[in-house]
């Protein structure tokens, strides 16, 4: 980008350059024409007249020299012409560039790998007929498991999180390996066309907001126009105003509880892409939250969230969820980063343009206020009767502490 628009300003200067003089020369031209002095009156007697002018300036000459001014012209004011154009043919080449890696990866995603029949069409989610397996391999049951929306899934992870996700599948889950690291079919160009294909549909940040508010909306309208009163008094929250998220305005306890329990385990809403119960709380993803089949070898792909508030300070709590997990970071104090946890309010791919990653602006998929209420629900969950919701501490759900699906490995 740089070179770009050093070379086109060098163009422009250089056109300037040129036009500029040849006004100068134009009107030099013209004014020394007028004052024509020292012309000879009497012919010396040893010479003989010259050729006259009428013979000598005919259509001939005038012909030669138009075309020799015209050849000068179309090289001073073509060159820089040229060099204004070429930035823009370069970066058209590679828009063409990646139009072409978008359509291929359209291709792969509706026919070379079929994700379409799981994320449905432009990844706005849908449903993997699955059969569970028990540990020897023996038949538990056959179900249904969310397949979430791929539209915003490059706001919840960074593009080396999608790759992995790719590359390596999700192990326990309908989610194959596709990449040839992973032992899949794809190859690497193949696997960064289908990245390409995703930036291109996902949604903008009104979409997604709208998407979430409307469910809100559709569950307690109260509770929607309160939320909504309190994200219009958040308007100058960091990254884009002046007050940090974490410090945002929020809801009463009882409606961050009410809200948290909404957004936490809505599993209808883009196929659970924006809750959390689909890999916090084993049997979610296939509607039989906290109530898995009798020998189920798999729990949850996250840990059990249950007592979590003994584990991190409300703000450490809220960063976690804010930003996701990064690789190598350490988590209340004794967790190592597994960046399978998404990020929920910031967009982890902004800012880094220089490396060709799209920019979708510094906005994640929730608000603070939203965040907020996931946190304050979350640091409730012990306590039974203040949460009611399928994930509220039962006597059953400690079995699964321990029973986590797969390898979550980063
Ligand atoms: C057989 C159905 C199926 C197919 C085909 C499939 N997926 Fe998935 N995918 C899933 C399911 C189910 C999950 C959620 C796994 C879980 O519960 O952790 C998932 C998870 C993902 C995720 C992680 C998203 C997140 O937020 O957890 C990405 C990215 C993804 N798939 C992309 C793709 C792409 C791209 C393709 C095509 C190459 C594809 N998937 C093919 C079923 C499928
Ligand atoms: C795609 C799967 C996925 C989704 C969706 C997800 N998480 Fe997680 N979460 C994880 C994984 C994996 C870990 C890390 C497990 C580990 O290595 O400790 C984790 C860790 C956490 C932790 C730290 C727990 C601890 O004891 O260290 C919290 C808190 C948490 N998630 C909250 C949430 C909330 C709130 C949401 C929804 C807004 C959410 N998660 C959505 C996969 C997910």
């Amino acid at each position: 980008m740089i070179f770009a628009t050093t070379q086109r300003s060098l163009g422009f200067v250089i056109l300037a350059v040129v036009v500029i003089g040849f006004i100068i020369w134009l009107v030099a031209n013209l004014r020394a024409s007028r004052n024509e002095v020292g012309a000879e009156i009497e012919l010396a007697a040893n010479r003989r007249p010259g050729t006259p002018d009428e013979e000598l300036e005919g259509k001939r000459l005038n012909a030669a020299l138009f075309s020799a001014l015209g050849l000068l012209a179309l090289i001073a004011v073509g060159l820089p012409l040229y060099w204004l154009g070429e930035p823009g043919r370069q970066e058209g080449a590679v828009e063409t560039f990646d139009e072409i890696f978008v359509e291929r990866g359209l291709e792969l995603y509706e026919q070379g790998a079929q994700c379409v029949n799981c994320h449905g069409g432009a990844g706005v989610g849908g449903l993997a007929n699955y059969v569970i397996n028990d540990q020897s391999g023996s038949f538990v049951a056959q179900v249904n498991w969310i397949a979430p929306a791929l539209n915003n899934v490059l706001y919840r992870y960074d593009e080396e999180q999608v790759r992995y996700v790719l590359n390596y599948g999700r192990p326990g889950s309908p989610m194959a390996a596709w990449g040839t690291e992973g032992g899949g079919p794809l190859t690497t160009q193949q696997i960064d066309e289908i990245i390409a294909y995703l930036w291109s549909v996902q949604l903008p940040i009104p979409d997604m907001r709208k998407t979430v508010d409307d469910f809100v909306k559709g569950i307690d309208e109260g509770l929607y126009e309160r939320m909504k009163a309190v994200q219009e008094s958040n308007k100058d929250l960091a990254p884009n105003g002046d007050v940090e998220p974490v410090n945002a305005n929020r809801l009463s306890r009882a409606d961050e509880i009410k809200l948290g329990e909404i957004l936490f385990n809505n599993q209808e809403l883009a196929a659970g892409s924006y809750s959390c119960a689909r890999c916090h709380v084993p049997g979610a993803n296939y509607g039989k939250a906290w109530e898995p089949f009798e020998k189920l070898q798999y729990g949850a792909f996250g840990p059990n969230l249950i007592g979590v508030e003994d584990q991190a300070t409300e703000q450490q709590h809220f960063d976690l969820i804010w930003n996701g997990m990064n690789q190598g970071k350490i988590y209340f104090s004794r967790k190592q980063g597994n960046p399978q946890m998404p990020g929920f309010g910031v967009n982890r791919n902004t800012g880094q343009s220089d490396k060709g990653v799209p920019d979708l602006g510094p906005e994640g998929m929730l608000t603070a206020d939203q965040v907020w209420a996931i946190v304050t629900y979350e640091r409730n969950l012990s306590n039974a009767s203040t949460v009611k919701s399928p994930i509220a501490g039962t006597a059953e759900s400690p079995s699964f502490v321990n029973a986590t699906r797969g390898s979550a490995k980063p």
